[in-house]
């Protein structure tokens, strides 16, 4: 999608994606990231997710990155937290921070990884599917290439019949996620969930009519951790 998109929809508010509360397949799975105190943790095209106050009250520092400055505005307003704003030399990456949230304003493609350094925790929620086919290969090896190897992500995908809707959210199947992450990442699936009706109106792309017409999402979520390989036992 293109910047314009986005911008637009926020500035319209249409952000159905945005959620009032922490996410369910976050609070389901935390644990199997193995989140210690100090982590760090980047949440790609991070909207104004209140996830963000999850791994903040689990003693994480957080880095967001996201396009619009209306969702960075209004996620410190929202959140009564006071921010400084600052312009990061050499990019068109702005910086707001306060405390442990550090959010970077601009294109999740200008960071580098100096700037992720320290992350050893991503939480992609609504990132990927975001996402269409033709920018998740980009999307997913720019992930690869500026976090540190060590990283956990909890990654949550969405699964449909993309002939019965336009995204995004677009459908990512279990087959691309491998592809995209297999060689870099062990892939765990941790859950299947059946959305059933509590996804946002959708614009099918060949039925008549749009008004009436669900369809039926599976939302996956994945572990993917690098880990050391155990040494062989009585070889050599
Ligand atoms: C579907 S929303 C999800 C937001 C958030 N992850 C959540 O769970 O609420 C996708 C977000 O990505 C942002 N975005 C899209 N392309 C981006 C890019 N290239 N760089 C940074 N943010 C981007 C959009 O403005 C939008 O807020």
């Amino acid at each position: 999608m293109e910047p314009d998109f986005w911008h637009k929809r926020w500035h319209e508010k249409q952000i159905g994606f945005h959620l009032s509360e922490y996410n369910e397949r976050l609070i389901e799975h935390y644990s199997e990231l193995n989140l210690q105190a100090g982590d760090n943790v980047f949440i790609p095209l991070s909207g104004k997710t209140k996830d963000i106050h999850f791994f903040v009250e689990k003693n994480c520092s957080v880095i967001g990155c996201e396009l619009s400055p209306i969702a960075v505005q209004d996620f410190f307003h929202e959140s009564e937290l006071h921010f400084e704003s600052n312009d990061v030399a050499f990019s068109e990456l702005k910086l707001h921070q306060s405390n442990d949230i550090n959010i970077y304003e601009g294109d999740f493609f200008s960071l580098n990884s100096e700037q992720l350094s320290t992350v050893n925790v991503c939480y992609d929620r609504a990132a990927l599917v975001a996402l269409p086919q033709e920018m998740r290969k980009a999307y997913a090896q720019k992930l690869i290439s500026t976090l540190p190897d060590s990283v956990r992500m909890l990654l949550v995908t969405l699964e449909y019949d993309q002939e019965l809707k336009q995204g995004p959210p677009f459908s990512v199947t279990e087959e691309e996620v491998y592809f995209l992450y297999q060689d870099h990442f062990k892939i765990q699936k941790l859950s299947t969930t059946n959305t059933g009706e509590k996804q946002p109106k959708v614009v099918p792309t060949k039925a008549k009519s749009a008004s009436s017409i669900g369809v039926q999402m599976i939302e996956k979520t994945y572990l993917l951790h690098n880990t050391v390989p155990p040494p062989i036992k009585g070889g050599g």
